[in-house]
């Protein structure tokens, strides 16, 4: 063959993956493999509309805000074609990055990653809905476990990916807290969450009817952002949302209609203080005496089976228990353990994740139905260990035949992952703040709008 056929190829193939979506690319873990080709399969509607022929294109451009969404769609398949073209190749002057180089086995791809990281950060727009009134809107509270909403929204008010200007927006931020909503507007005495969905279902009612962007996409390019338990409840208030939007949620199950191709999941992360001063780090792998440290309440099913079976059983480093006796301290204790479990409580996502990879502590995750935070970017077995529920008696056993070097590899992994999950106060670029922006970069790259009110 000669070269003039092997570039038509290469181009036939390049533009297949480029309706097909960045999820291929990532390369994904076992179970996500499946979520990304049916995505991928469902995708010729929409897949289609991205190929807008010629005629179909000078119709489009008349229509003022069909040009502007047209302007955003073109942006993204250039962002696309860039994130795509440029990680197989070697590195470019533009891939210099003072900061940080991602590399190693904790990325699924590194190269991709650093790529899209980087085009989000030159391209991307949001814009904040500035309806709403303090305080159930705009704010929450930046502390206790639930602190990501407040940290999320007050990061976005003055976040540079915000834009004043909502047609030059990739992405709509929906700027409610569940966490004030249950504060402000739940009715206590009656229990009935009816006041609670209302709020969300008016708010979205009336940037509906003011401005032409919800309408346009159906709500696909809109998200929201909730750590609190009730927050895939409420949101399933407004059946477009809960089909069409992102959702970035803390309690990101599986089986309460968290979808992984669409929906986005954030680690809940506990500061005592509003910051995270004091909590990172801790002691090397050596001077680590505890095998495995739980301590907690009986929340749930996954606890009660884990202190059925190991409460106070204190033989061979295996310190599992349901409170701390007077003078221990939980951090110390984490901090001077190998492996820190990470048992579901009454949802499935809790603190103590963040808490261990902070310090040193390998993550022991033991959850149903859990979609782990940048599970697209990040390759969790190479920094935590997932133990099913029928394995908890075997506990022991499977972490005394992890061989030493395997788990200094895990420990300097989890050291290696920390900066992705932490707090910065303001953010800073690979945190938290920016990881959580990156992955609904992803969700929106992967999805093509079409303005229904046009031909
Ligand atoms: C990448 O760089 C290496 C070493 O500089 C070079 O040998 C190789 O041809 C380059 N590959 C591409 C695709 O440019
Ligand atoms: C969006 O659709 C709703 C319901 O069909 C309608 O009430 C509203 O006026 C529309 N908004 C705009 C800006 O046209
Ligand atoms: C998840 O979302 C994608 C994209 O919107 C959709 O095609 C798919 O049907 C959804 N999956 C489920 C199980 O709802
Ligand atoms: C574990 O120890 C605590 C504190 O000594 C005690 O209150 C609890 O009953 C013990 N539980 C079991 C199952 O032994
Ligand atoms: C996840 O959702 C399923 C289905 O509703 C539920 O049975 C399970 O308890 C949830 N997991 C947790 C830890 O809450």
């Amino acid at each position: 063959m000669n070269v003039q056929s092997w570039k038509k190829i290469l181009l036939i193939i390049l533009s297949f993956i480029s309706i097909f979506g960045l999820f291929i690319l990532f390369i994904i873990p076992d179970h996500f493999s499946k979520v990304s080709i049916s995505h991928s399969s469902s995708l010729p509607s929409s897949s289609s509309l991205s190929l807008i022929d010629e005629a179909d294109q000078q119709r489009r451009v008349s229509r003022k805000i069909t040009s502007s969404l047209g302007k955003i769609e073109a942006g993204l398949a250039k962002s696309r074609a860039l994130i795509i073209k440029k990680s197989g190749a070697n590195r470019t002057v533009d891939d210099h990055d003072e900061d940080y180089v991602p590399s190693g086995s904790v990325y699924w791809n590194p190269d991709l990653f650093h790529r899209s990281y980087l085009v989000m950060e030159k391209e991307l727009k949001i814009y904040v809905y500035e309806e709403g009134n303090l305080p159930v809107f705009h704010d929450a509270p930046c502390d206790g476990i639930l602190g990501m909403e407040g940290i999320f929204i007050n990061d976005m008010e003055i976040s540079r990916f915000r834009t004043r200007d909502p047609d030059e927006a990739h992405l709509f931020f929906l700027p409610f807290s569940i966490v004030s909503i249950v504060h402000y507007v739940f009715e206590r005495e009656t229990r009935l969450w009816s006041d609670m969905k209302n709020t969300v279902i008016d708010y979205v009612n009336v940037i509906a009817e003011k401005y032409p962007y919800w309408n346009r996409s159906r709500g696909a390019d809109h998200f929201m952002l909730a750590c609190h338990d009730w927050g895939p409840e409420i949101s399933s208030a407004i059946p477009t949302l809960y089909k069409n939007s992102i959702r970035a949620l803390c309690n990101a199950n599986t089986s309460e209609g968290f979808n992984l191709t669409r929906d986005v999941s954030i680690p809940e992360i506990y500061l005592p203080h509003g910051t995270t001063k004091g909590l990172l780090g801790g002691p090397s792998p050596s001077k680590r005496t505890t095998l495995v440290f739980f301590s907690g309440g009986v929340h749930g099913y996954i606890r009660e089976v884990l202190l059925d079976h190991w409460e106070n059983k204190t033989e061979d480093g295996v310190k599992i228990q349901k409170y701390l006796s007077k003078g221990e301290d939980y951090y110390d204790e984490v901090r001077k353990s190998k492996y820190c479990i990470c048992a579901s409580g009454w949802e499935v996502a809790s603190p103590r994740m963040v808490e261990a990879l902070y310090m040193g502590c390998v993550p022991v995750l033991i959850k149903d139905h859990y979609a782990k935070p940048f599970n697209d970017i990040l390759d969790w077995r190479k920094f935590s260990i997932d133990i099913g529920l029928e394995n908890i008696p075997n506990l022991k056993t499977i972490l005394m035949r992890i061989s030493q070097r395997k788990y200094i590899r895990l420990q300097r992994n989890g050291v290696q992952v920390r900066k992705h999950f932490v707090v910065n106060l303001p953010p800073k670029r690979y945190d938290v703040f920016h990881m959580i922006l990156h992955s609904i970069w992803l969700r929106r790259l992967n999805t093509r709008i079409h303005d229904p009110h046009q031909p």
